[in-house]
């Protein structure tokens, strides 16, 4: 066992931005795909762009067995089509991390919305996975606000000054979820709490992509005032 990060579902543009930016800070990655050539192919265009070997390409299935933080970054309408048939490899030695956000397909000149709760079947999509997945596996949610362009422009915005929420009812999942996202540089980690947060930090991320839009940019993100310095 590792403490490496895995990325199921790292080859599309969110997983991307988080390998590039943790590989950056010295972070092996493990970036998992449903074909091993495709994962083959992005991991060696950001070792490439950042000579360096850090990000290893997986299959999904490899991916989940090597990893200890396993990310599940794939469209949220196949997060639990793609967990299930890996739940055999996750025990409570592992941390399951939460990043998606179930949106509405939206349309030019419509708000962008959050699915509702009866094509969700919770309230949120962190809730969904943590009832699909055994009690014993710590889940997390986390990395919902972040853009990936945001994330990819590495050197356009060397630094992000943004929050990043991070909830789970189990701290020590939290911690170390923590621990990983203040690699990438200033990114500041906000303890959000229980997974009960992922109600809110969704319907943040729709009205980011809303705010990009208006202000035709993609570099929106969310940096809260008034939070006392603490150790989180
Ligand atoms: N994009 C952002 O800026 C952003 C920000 C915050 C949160 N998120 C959330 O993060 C997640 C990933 O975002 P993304 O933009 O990177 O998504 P994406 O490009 O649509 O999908 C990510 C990866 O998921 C895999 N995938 C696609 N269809 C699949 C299917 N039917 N079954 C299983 N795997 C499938 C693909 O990997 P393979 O083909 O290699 O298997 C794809 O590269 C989403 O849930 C999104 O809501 C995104």
């Amino acid at each position: 066992m590792t403490d490496k990060i895995g990325l199921i579902g790292g080859t599309g543009p969110l997983g991307q931005g988080l390998a590039l930016r943790w590989s950056f800070a010295g972070e092996p990655i493990i970036m998992g795909s449903r074909q091993q050539e495709k994962a083959d192919r992005i991991a060696g265009e950001i070792n490439t762009r950042l000579n360096t070997d850090l990000i290893q390409p997986m299959t999904n299935e490899e991916c989940i067995q090597e990893a200890e933080i396993v990310l599940i970054s794939t469209p949220f309408n196949f997060m639990i089509q793609t967990i299930e048939p890996l739940i055999p490899y996750l025990s409570e030695e592992k941390i399951l991390v939460d990043v998606t956000v179930p949106l509405k397909p939206f349309a030019k000149g419509k708000m962008v919305d959050i699915l509702s709760h009866d094509d969700l079947r919770a309230l949120s999509a962190t809730e969904l996975l943590r009832k699909t997945i055994p009690q014993q596996v710590p889940v997390v949610g986390a990395f919902k606000t972040l853009s990936n362009s945001t994330l990819r422009e590495i050197d356009r915005l060397p630094v992000l000054e943004q929050d990043v929420f991070i909830f789970s009812k189990d701290k020590a999942a939290k911690n170390k979820v923590k621990e990983k996202a203040v690699k990438i540089k200033n990114l500041r980690p906000v303890d959000a709490g229980g997974t009960l947060s992922a109600r809110h930090v969704e319907r943040f991320t729709a009205f980011l992509i809303g705010l990009n839009r208006r202000y035709k940019t993609h570099d929106s993100g969310i940096k809260v005032s008034g939070l006392p310095k603490r150790e989180w």
